[in-house]
């Protein structure tokens, strides 16, 4: 038997110091206060950050008809669009931080952000080993639930993904460790005050919107304390919706029942832990016409961040391929993004235009390639079908 004592002591360190992170996050949680009236700010400061690859010429095209949209409020004042640069990959290299400290100021002087997708740099790629943008994010302003929406009317397939986004494995996903050489560990977190904030978001969605079923999604039966936790947690929350009914899905069959066309069309709001939430609402999107099709609302009592559910591409932009980039994700965002902000009306009239583009009419058709509609002649589209409704 080798000495490992120093390894131990080593690993019990650090494990204690992850512990001390996240109990100071937990009394955080219980310190917060409720969400912001965004009707009572004099001025909703909406922050736009391109992020890499494909991201600033989509985020550009959902900037543009976010204003066409909300020209009246940027002209009242009540809405102003602030730039924020240097949400790069370069920059996050230079500064070796997820998000560098002007960013992050940047951000936070912000009520509302619009993000492009911001490349991750992978273990083993050469780049320096920095934590997701989105990741940091999340954390950093305290963006606790991830909400995708997935619908294909014409399967019957109306899906509301509720993903928990600060916690599970990616609450210190980068701050695991190797103990010896010959043994790595990585942590999952679930706490009360986590699981219930996002399971009350969840169930008062499905009783504003008429929904009468929550799907609860772990993997209870192998990760018995973490996810049971979640789940218990979440069967409080139900109690006071007793009009809902709650069913309890392992992750594993999910992904299967998503593929079952009769099972399907039953499924109304889904909600997981985070990094079942991220696998389950990519395989989603894809019966919706893949992840290139979806956007997602990043919601916190302070912040709410919207985004596209997809990465960079960074094919695309190496190819020359940039400006036929699907801009369908991040105009998704901004319908979640005006609902948030209480502009329900255009936040539909968004919607009904980006349906009828993409579904019905079909005027013009992104491909990601020459021959294909470009980003910017698709943005055109939509402002010219929403005048015409
Ligand atoms: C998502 C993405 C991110 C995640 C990546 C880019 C870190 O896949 O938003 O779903 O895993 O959350
Ligand atoms: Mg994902």
């Amino acid at each position: 038997m080798k000495n490992y004592e120093k390894n131990l002591d080593e690993a019990c360190a650090k494990f204690r110091k992850i512990l001390e992170e996240q109990l100071t996050r937990v009394e955080d949680m219980k310190a917060q206060g409720d969400f912001t009236d965004y009707e009572s700010l004099e001025t909703i400061k909406i922050g736009v950050c391109g992020g890499d690859g494909i991201g600033p010429t989509i985020t550009a095209e959902a900037e543009r008809v976010l204003r066409f949209i909300l020209d009246d409020l940027v002209k009242s004042g009540k809405i102003t669009f602030v730039t924020i640069d240097g949400l790069t990959l370069e920059n996050r290299i230079a500064a070796l931080k997820a998000i560098p400290d002007d960013v992050m100021a940047a951000l936070k002087a912000c009520d509302i952000i619009l993000k492009g997708p911001t490349t991750t740099p992978q273990k083993g790629s050469g780049m320096p080993n920095i934590e997701s943008a989105n990741v940091a994010m999340r954390k950093a302003l305290d963006l606790f639930a991830n909400i995708r929406p997935v619908k294909v009317p014409e399967e019957g397939i109306n899906w509301t993904i509720f993903r928990e986004n600060t916690e599970g494995g990616y609450a210190v996903g980068s701050s695991g460790f190797n103990v010896t050489e010959d043994l790595a560990v990585d942590f999952t977190v679930t706490t009360k005050q986590g699981s219930d904030r996002i399971a009350r978001l969840a169930y008062d969605y499905a009783r504003k919107n008429g929904l009468d079923r929550v799907s609860l999604v772990t993997k209870a039966n192998v990760i018995k304390t973490t996810d049971g936790n979640f789940l218990e947690d979440c069967h409080k929350v139900a109690e006071l919706y007793p009009e809902i009914t709650t069913d309890e899905w392992y992750a594993d069959i999910m992904t299967a029942k998503l593929i079952d066309k009769k099972r399907r069309r039953d499924f109304k709001v889904l909600l997981l832990p985070n990094l079942y939430g991220d696998i389950i609402s990519d395989e989603a999107a894809e019966f919706q016409g893949g992840v290139g099709t979806a956007g997602c609302a990043n919601i916190g009592k302070k912040y709410a961040m919207f985004e596209a559910i997809h990465g960079s591409a960074p094919r695309m932009v190496n190819e020359g391929r940039a400006q036929y980039a699907d801009p369908c994700s991040m105009l998704r965002a901004c319908v979640m993004l005006l609902s948030h902000i209480g502009y329900q009306d255009r936040a539909d009239k968004l919607e009904r235009a980006l349906d009828i583009c993409s579904f019905e009419e079909k005027k013009l058709v992104i491909t990601g390639r020459p021959g294909g509609a470009t980003c910017a002649e698709f943005g055109d589209y939509v402002m010219e079908t929403l005048k015409s409704l």
